[in-house]
């Protein structure tokens, strides 16, 4: 059987993975300035999330949510405290588009309404809410079309204002920092006033932290910049390094009933372990401090650059903007200066999301590397 080929591939074959680098099957060593699309929080195979998960499976690998784990409480007391959100509960599951799919679920619950006011470039997966919530026209099937949603350019909260005085609408979806999108945000009295009219109108605002969150932009949450509470956080990328896991913050104003969500694979044992060494080491370590030394340094350093037009992002969450087209440069960074970087839908833009414990010398490696390119 042949593989359903939906994915242009670079050729190169990682088959070993230590901190920020990955090696191929020639044993050529590549450093990862783009953590796998922005899921490699703690570093590529930390001993210590390699010998919990190790620990895990032999004591436990599986179980349905029909019995008591403890390890789903331990996740949800270590995320509270980590990031600031006790007063949240947590629903889990497995991906990022079925975070964003029980929020937006959760929400139409809430309001018993159905349209969703996304953005203009959102990008919030690939599912039935989810993607017809995603500003991408060739991702949406005619079956996602028939969920209603409006999108609206960022920082223009007038138009919220008259959307969400139509009295129809279920959820307001947005990200912290656009990912896939290019690294555009609204800005603070943007989340402040959108936070404010979905107060008033009682529609659930949902921050979409699946990219920006687990200490990627600087703060724990991206949202956290701004000061705002939103309703419902979601959250998948950097929460387990890897290992698929998914997860929904969801205020305590909203009640629990049984039945209301579910999900066979959700918070097993095995992702709960993984998400729990990844909040472990996050900590311990104190990643969000250093992503904001290494985000300072490459700030400064990039600006020998002069080819580069503007920076976006925040923290290590960052797109280097050009004038030019970023493909051949892409190409050039991995096959000759062996270091993989990503792109997004703004071609321009070349997408840095390394692992969160990078330091000043893997950057260096890199200004060194654009500057030879470009030179
Ligand atoms: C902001 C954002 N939301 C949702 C998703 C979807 O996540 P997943 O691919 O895990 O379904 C992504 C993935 O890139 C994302 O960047």
């Amino acid at each position: 059987m042949e593989l359903f080929n939906v994915y242009p591939l670079y050729n190169v074959t990682p088959v070993k993975a230590e901190g920020a680098y990955v090696w191929d099957e020639n044993n050529t060593k590549y450093l990862d300035l783009y953590g796998g699309h922005g899921v490699i929080s703690i570093g590529h195979t930390h001993p210590y999330y390699v010998n919990l998960l190790k620990q895990q499976l032999d004591a436990i690998g599986f179980y349905s949510n029909s019995i008591q784990n403890p390890l789903q409480q331990e996740l949800a007391q270590k995320l509270g405290e980590l990031s600031g959100c006790e007063n949240y509960k947590l629903f889990l599951c497995n991906s990022g588009a079925e975070a964003n799919e029980n929020a937006l679920k959760l929400a139409s619950f809430e309001t018993g309404k159905s349209r969703i006011v996304s953005f203009n470039n959102a990008f919030h997966g690939r599912t039935s809410a989810a993607v017809a919530a995603t500003d991408n026209k060739n991702i949406n099937a005619p079956i996602n079309l028939q969920q209603e949603v409006t999108f609206l350019p960022l920082n223009d909260i007038e138009l919220v204002i008259h959307e969400l005085g139509k009295e129809d609408i279920a959820a307001v979806i947005i990200e912290g920092i656009q990912g896939v999108g290019g690294l555009d945000e609204g800005t603070t009295e943007f989340f402040k006033e959108v936070q404010e009219i979905c107060n008033k109108k009682e529609v659930p605002l949902i921050l979409d932290e699946i990219q920006s969150g687990y200490g990627r932009s600087g703060q724990f949450f991206a949202f956290q910049y701004h000061n705002i509470q939103p309703d419902i956080i979601t959250i998948a990328k950097g929460m387990a390094n890897g290992f698929p896991i998914g997860g929904v913050l969801i205020s305590d104003k909203y009640k629990a009933k049984f039945g209301m969500l579910g999900t066979t694979f959700g918070g097993n044992h095995l992702a709960c372990a993984a998400a729990i060494s990844v909040l472990d080491i996050l900590k311990k370590e104190n990643l969000v401090s250093n992503v904001n030394e290494v985000s300072n340094y490459f700030l400064e350093e990039i600006k020998a650059i002069s080819q580069v037009k503007k920076v976006k992002g925040k923290g290590l969450m960052l797109g280097i903007e050009f004038d030019f087209e970023v493909g051949e440069l892409r190409k050039k960074l991995i096959f000759d200066k062996h270091i993989f970087t990503g792109g997004s839908s703004n071609k321009n833009l070349l997408r840095i999301l390394p692992p969160l414990n990078i330091n000043k010398e893997h950057i260096a490696i890199f200004i060194n590397a654009l500057k030879e390119i470009l030179k």
